[in-house]
This record gives C-alpha cells, structure tokens and sequence, in this order.
C-alpha cells in the first residue's frame, strides 16, 4: 500500500468509529436517554440516603450514610455530629474543581466524595468511573440543576 492510501484508509477508519456511536445516540430518542439519567440520578439518591460503603460507623443508633450530615439529601444545611452546621449541597455539583484548605489541594467533585466516604462514613470509596460514583455524581448534579457554573465558587 502506499502511504497516502494508508492514511486515506486511516481517516476513513478514524470517521467510522466517531460517527457509528453517534448514529446509535440518534436513535435513542431523548425522552429514552432522560429516563436512563434519571434512573442514575435516583440510584445516586437511594445510596446518599442509605448505603454506608462498607463502613460501620453509627450515629443515635443509625447506620452513617451521606444523609446523616448532609441532611435532606443535600438541599439543607447540614450538621455535622459535633452539632456544627455545614452548607448544603445544593449547589456543589457546580463549584468543583476547587482548592480545599484542608488537604491542601484542588479537589474535583469524585474526589470530595471519596473524601467523605472515608473519613465521613470510614468505607470504601467508590473508584473513579465506577457505577456508584456516576450515579452519584448524577445525583449531585440533579440537585444542583440551574446553579450557575462556578468553579471555586462558595457553598450555599
Ligand atoms: C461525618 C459527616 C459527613 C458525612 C457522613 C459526609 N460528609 Fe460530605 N462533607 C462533610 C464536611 C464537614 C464537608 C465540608 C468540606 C470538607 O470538610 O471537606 C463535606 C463536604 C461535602 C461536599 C462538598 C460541598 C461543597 O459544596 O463544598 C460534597 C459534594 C459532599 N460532602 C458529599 C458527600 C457524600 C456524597 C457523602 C456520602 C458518601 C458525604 N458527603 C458524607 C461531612 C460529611
């Protein structure tokens, strides 16, 4: 082969692969692809309110979850077990990645969950990419819907 049909092949190759995946989103109609998200999103809501990653901390005789701070599933302020209020979640989703003073680094949403999960709840955090952490991420963001983008901005 010469190169330059070799690199038309290469092209050729390259459009097909962009563009099958692209034809098969077509075909899902958005109303399809919206249930999937939101399916997502309400997986994310069942595991802030009641799993514990494998954790086995208890507060006033309940198992720790997200909910135990952040209470409300995240749209109140929340409180944390030494009775100090924290801001609610309402708009994270739209303020990462920001510098966080206490691990002295820029952190992005995945990360600050990770975070929690270890020294909120002392589980097992979920991996990046992992089910969990998508379905949570969708969860934070479908509480945050509408909340202007803002990157280091305050929590409300
Ligand atoms: C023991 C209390 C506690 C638990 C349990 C907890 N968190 Fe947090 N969370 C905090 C505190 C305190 C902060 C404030 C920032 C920090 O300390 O890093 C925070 C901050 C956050 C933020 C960033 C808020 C912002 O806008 O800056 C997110 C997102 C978050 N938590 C998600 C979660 C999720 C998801 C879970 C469950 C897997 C969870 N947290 C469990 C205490 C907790």
């Amino acid at each position: 082969m010469k190169q330059a049909t070799i690199l038309t092949s290469a092209i050729a190759g390259l459009a097909l692969t962009l563009a099958l995946p692209a034809a098969a989103s077509m075909k899902m109609n958005s109303a399809a692809a919206g249930k999937m998200l939101a399916q997502s999103a309400s997986r994310g809501a069942e595991m802030f309110a009641h799993d514990t990653f494998g954790g086995h901390r208890r507060m006033h005789g309940a198992a720790v979850t997200c909910d135990t701070c952040h209470m409300g599933g995240g749209r109140v302020a929340g409180r944390l077990p030494n009775g100090k209020q924290i801001p609610s979640l309402v708009n994270a989703a739209a303020i990462f990645p920001r510098y966080n003073p206490n691990l002295h680094k820029v952190v992005t949403l995945e990360m600050q969950i990770q975070h929690c999960v270890k020294g909120g709840l002392g589980g097992q955090p979920p991996a990046f990419g992992s089910k969990a952490m998508v379905d949570m991420i969708a969860y934070l963001h479908s509480i945050a819907k509408g909340q202007p983008t803002d990157a280091g901005g305050m929590p409300k």
